[in-house]
């Protein structure tokens, strides 16, 4: 069953309109991340789904009831922030009770209650600390344990690890995951971060300026990437793109005079199409002169990375980036023949990004 259905969702601020036709159901239990640039609308739709924003046109349904006019006390949300949003004269304890406090929650029932989520974080031995006298991460668990106590029916974090060094964000990120395991509840997470979106994610949703591009498993979105949007902005190192076409002799021809062997796009290959073919890094390999099928440039630069290196290499004018795992030396300027997994290509088309199956 679903919980949260985002039916046809519009946003306009005075004249201008970020948000299009958003439809989304996010199922019971489900985490959920929306993964995109900076501006492209993710903490909007958070927002909308709150309540903090209202919606322009279109419907928002929690548990069966459309919310479009119900207050965001209403919504049985939870909301966490990246910026913590905590009250600094209030201990830790009357932070992660406040809620209850205002509910009305007998002080008895309420010590207890706060005592258990603390617990649940990891906070036990800090209730009687100040905000200003705890770590980001620490100030991170009070902020999880405000929303944990109130026991929403929907959880929504807005890049809530953003403030955290690297280190602390991991660990952080397993332990969010830690926790929806244990409390089942139904999660919307905004991150511009891709590794962050990919390990957290039951099911990713990718924006681009205010639409929906791709929703899926990671897994999926990953292999089967929907667009050269998506197939560009998840990634690191970014997949390989060239733009080109077939010529009669079913060979796909890019930049000045790049040749691929492509036999393997026999659905795509008209000559003349106009596509831009993708493939990631670590589908293209280093191989000797002279292999079959085997695509020759120039080392424009290697890039270190301690269990292997990038070589970025210009083939023809474009630029192939492959992860190598040999040893041998390799530098600047040096020729090099690489190979490229047929079987790992991905097809766009050149007018409008979609992918082209094939
Ligand atoms: N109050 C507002 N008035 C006008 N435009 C706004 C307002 N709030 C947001 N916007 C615009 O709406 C768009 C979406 O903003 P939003 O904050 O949802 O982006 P985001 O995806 O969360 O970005 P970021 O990753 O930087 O947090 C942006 O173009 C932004 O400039
Ligand atoms: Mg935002």
């Amino acid at each position: 069953m679903s919980e949260i259905n985002i039916r046809n969702v519009g946003k306009t601020y005075g004249k201008t309109t970020v948000m299009q036709g958003v439809t989304l159901d996010i199922e019971k239990g489900e985490f959920v991340v929306i993964l995109g640039p900076s501006g492209c609308g993710k903490s909007t739709l958070l927002r909308m789904i709150a309540g903090l924003e209202q919606i322009t046109s279109g419907e928002i349904a929690i548990g069966g009831t459309v919310v479009n006019k119900l207050e965001p006390r209403e919504r049985g949300c939870a909301m966490v922030f990246q910026n913590y949003a905590l009250y600094p004269h209030m201990t830790v304890a009357e932070n992660i009770g406040y809620a209850l406090k205002v509910a009305g929650v007998p002080k008895p029932e309420r010590i207890a209650r706060v005592a258990v989520t603390a617990t649940s974080v990891g906070l036990s031995d800090y209730l009687d600390r100040k905000p200003g006298q705890l770590s980001g991460g620490q100030r991170q668990r009070v902020a999880m344990a405000r929303a944990i106590i109130r026991e929403p029916k929907v959880f929504l974090f807005d890049e809530p690890l953003s403030n955290l060094d690297a280190k602390l964000r991991v660990a952080m990120r397993s332990e969010i995951r830690k926790l929806h395991r244990e409390l089942g509840v139904t999660s919307v997470f905004v991150t511009h971060d891709q590794t962050e979106a990919m390990t957290l994610a039951d099911r990713l949703v990718i924006m681009n300026s205010g639409n929906i591009e791709q929703v899926g498993r990671p897994s999926d979105v990953y292999h089967h990437p929907a667009s050269r949007f998506v197939a560009d902005f998840i990634g690191s190192p970014a997949m390989n793109m060239v733009e080109g076409e077939f010529d009669v002799e079913g060979q796909f021809t890019f930049g000045k005079g790049g040749r691929l062997q492509a036999s393997e796009l026999n659905g795509v290959r008209r000559p003349g199409l106009r596509i831009v073919l993708g493939v990631r890094p670590e589908n293209v390999r280093r191989t000797q002169a002279g292999t079959d099928g085997a695509i020759a440039g120039v080392v424009d630069y290697v890039e270190e990375l301690g269990a292997s290196r990038l070589i970025h290499a210009d083939v023809n004018g474009s630029r192939f980036v492959a992860v190598d795992t040999d040893t041998a030396e390799i530098t600047t300027g040096m020729p090099v023949h690489l190979s490229v997994d047929g079987n790992a290509l991905h097809v766009f088309s050149a007018e409008d990004g979609r992918r082209i199956t094939h």
